[in-house]
C-alpha cells in the first residue's frame, strides 16, 4: 500500500496521476485538513505534522510514502529519510529544471507557498538549474483556501491568479511551475489568463512515474491487488482519511479526481499522534 499526504486537497494532483499510471495500486490518502494551510507555517512545525503522519501511514502498512505537498516536503523530507530509514519517500520540488531547459524567453514564473520558497529544497534548485534564467516567485495568498472550499473557478480565485500572473506576463515568461499540489486544479484559470502559449508545468506526472520506478525497483508492488482486480474484478484498496470533516472531504472528491472515490475516514491529533475517530 502507498501512503500519500498533504495538509489538504492538493495531494490529489499527485493522486490523480499515480492512478492513472498505476490503477491497481491500492493507497491510503491522508489529508491534514485540520493544519491547512501548511504554507504559512513556521517549517519546524510542518515538519512535526510530516513526521506524526509518517509514522501514522507507517502503523497502516504503507511501504512508500508520497509527500504529496511541496511545503511539506522543504520542510521535512530530508529528516523523514533520516527519520524512517527503511522506507523510501518521494517527495516534490519546483520543477524548475525542466522549466529552465525549455523556456525561450528566458522568464519563468514559479507559484507556491511561503515555506517552500523559504526551504533549502528550493535554493538548491535555484541554484543549481536555473542559471541564467529569470525566476519571478509568487505565493499567491489565499489561493490554497479557494482550493480547499472547492472555489476552483470564482472571480475571487481569478484575482488572486491575475495578481500573482500578470507582472509576470508583463516580464515575458513563457513557463509557470506549479510548485503547490493544489494549483494544478487551478490549471483551467491560468490558461485563460496566462494563454495558451504559457506553458504550465505540473510536476504530478513525473512524480508518478518516480513512484512506479520505486516500487518496480524494490519489488514492492501489489501482486495480490492486481490479480483481485484482474481475475476478480475486485477494487484495489483505497482509503481516505482526514483530520478535518470526513463528509466535506468526501463532498470533493469526485470534483477533484474525477470519479466516485468512496467514503473518507476521520482522524485526530493527539499529542503529537494521530488517532481514529471511530464513526
Ligand atoms: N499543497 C501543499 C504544497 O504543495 C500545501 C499547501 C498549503 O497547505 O499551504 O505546498
Amino acid at each position: 500500500m502507498i501512503g500519500i499526504f498533504d495538509s489538504g486537497v492538493g495531494g490529489l494532483s499527485v493522486l490523480r496521476a499515480i492512478n492513472q499510471q498505476m490503477p491497481h495500486e491500492p493507497f491510503i490518502y491522508l489529508a491534514d485538513q485540520a493544519n491547512v494551510p501548511y504554507g504559512s507555517r513556521s517549517l519546524d512545525e510542518v515538519r512535526g505534522f510530516a513526521e506524526g503522519i509518517s509514522r501514522y501511514l507507517l502503523g497502516q502498512g504503507c511501504k512508500l510514502i508520497v509527500v504529496a505537498c511541496n511545503a511539506a516536503s522543504a520542510a521535512a523530507l530530508h529528516h523523514l529519510r533520516h527519520a524512517f530509514p527503511e522506507t523510501p519517500f518521494v517527495g516534490m520540488e519546483p520543477a524548475v529544471k525542466p522549466a529552465a531547459e525549455h523556456t525561450h524567453s528566458g522568464v519563468v514564473g514559479v507559484l507556491a507557498t511561503p515555506a517552500t520558497f523559504q526551504g533549502a529544497l528550493y535554493a538548491s534548485v535555484v541554484e543549481r538549474f536555473a542559471q541564467g534564467v529569470k525566476l519571478m516567485q509568487h505565493t499567491c495568498p489565499g489561493l490554497v483556501q479557494q482550493i480547499e472550499a472547492g472555489q476552483l473557478d470564482t472571480q475571487a480565485t481569478r484575482r488572486i491568479l491575475e495578481d500573482a500572473l500578470k507582472p509576470m506576463l508583463a516580464e515575458g515568461i513563457d513557463t509557470v511551475v506549479l510548485g503547490c499540489t493544489h494549483y494544478p486544479f487551478v490549471i483551467p484559470l491560468i490558461r485563460e489568463i496566462a494563454g495558451e502559449q504559457v506553458r504550465v508545468v505540473d510536476p504530478a506526472p513525473a512524480v508518478a512515474r518516480q513512484v512506479g520506478r520505486i516500487l518496480d525497483s524494490q519489488g514492492l508492488h501489489d501482486l495480490d491487488a492486481y490479480w483481485q482486480s484482474d481475475l476478480m474484478g475486485q477494487a484495489p484498496a483505497r482509503r481516505f482519511l482526514t483530520t478535518g470533516d470526513p463528509q466535506q472531504l468526501a463532498a470533493m472528491l469526485p470534483h477533484l479526481l474525477g470519479k466516485e472515490a468512496g467514503t473518507v475516514e476521520g482522524l485526530k491529533w493527539q499529542s503529537g499522534h494521530l488517532l481514529e475517530i471511530s464513526s
